[in-house]
């Protein structure tokens, strides 16, 4: 029987591949301590003695729902609201204005379909949601939707809980939690009118969404977990998923530049999909690190 110390290579290389096929994830042999740790968590949690049984039940699908729970464990969901604060300011500034421009001039409808992939417990979604109830103005009458996605059903439950506190409201400033967020003990709770345009789903980058027409996708410090096989995978149903014009932001760290042929490059964090004509009309300009 296996002890419950520290995963064998052979066994760090069972779980590293059900990993893999599940999420896209590749774990590197350094990881084999955190690996172990998260795994050994869930044999406590079931009161099982070593990691062979827990594969096997795992892998069996005799313990229900336990898939989910070690993907859950084994997954990176840091996150914060205003993570990389430059990718919000052209969401707010040269985005918003130009598909207002877009709206103008009748060349798009008056909505906003955005959609936050892998978006942890839901701070990327409430980011893009606050810039929208600041740009309320401009955005009267527009139908918005926030699709916020990811593997981790923790996480999803997090994100429609919506209740925060610590870190990661450190980008929030004292005005905005006044005013986007309620009081609720420690925790801040996002207001119902700022989570109004908000959804999440639960879905598997590996797979299509089933929805396309999308204005911006942001998927960020995801893909940094991906090898190149499952980044070119994601990054084909991202890219099926974005309506012509529509603009991908990713992370600064995700390393997909160089699977984006098609799409046009406009700053280290954004690529625009060319629009049916194959023409890229008035971009919106991206401040900072391009
Ligand atoms: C580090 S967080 C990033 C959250 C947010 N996008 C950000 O930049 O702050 C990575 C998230 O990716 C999710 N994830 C990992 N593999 C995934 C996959 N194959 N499909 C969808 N989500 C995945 C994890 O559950 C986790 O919540």
């Amino acid at each position: 029987m296996w002890e419950i110390k520290t995963l064998t290579p052979e066994q760090f290389a069972l779980f590293e591949r059900l990993i893999y096929r599940k999420t896209g994830i590749r774990m590197q042999p350094g990881k084999i301590t955190l690996l172990s740790n998260r795994i050994r968590r869930r044999l406590r949690h079931h009161g099982l003695e070593s990691f062979e049984e827990y594969y096997t039940l795992l892998t069996a699908g005799s313990l229900k729902g336990e898939l989910t729970e070690f993907i859950d464990a084994v997954t990176t969901n840091e996150t914060s609201f205003f993570r990389t604060e430059g990718h919000f300011d052209w969401f707010a500034g040269p985005f918003l204005e130009e598909m207002a421009a877009r709206v103008a001039a009748r060349e798009h409808p008056r909505s906003l379909k955005i959609w936050s992939a892998a978006c942890s417990s839901g701070e990327e979604v409430y980011t893009l949601a606050i810039c929208l109830a600041e740009a309320r103005g401009k955005l009267a009458g527009w139908q918005l939707r926030i699709l916020g996605t990811d593997i981790s059903d923790s996480s999803l439950a997090a994100a429609r809980a919506a209740r925060y506190a610590g870190r990661t409201l450190e980008n929030v400033s004292p005005e905005r939690l006044a005013q986007h967020f309620e009081q609720a003990g420690d925790a801040w709770v996002v207001r119902p009118s700022v989570k109004k345009p908000c959804e999440f789903r639960s879905h598997n980058l590996l797979t299509p969404l089933g929805e396309t027409g999308f204005d911006v996708i942001f998927v960020r410090n995801v893909m940094i977990y991906f090898d190149r096989e499952s980044k070119r995978v994601a990054v084909g149903h991202l890219i099926d998923a974005l309506a012509p014009g529509g603009s991908l932001v990713v992370g600064p760290a995700d390393g997909i530049y160089d699977l984006l042929g098609g799409m046009e490059r406009k700053s280290s964090f954004l690529y625009r999909k060319p629009s049916t004509d194959g023409r890229s009309r008035a971009a919106p300009r991206a401040g900072g690190g391009a």
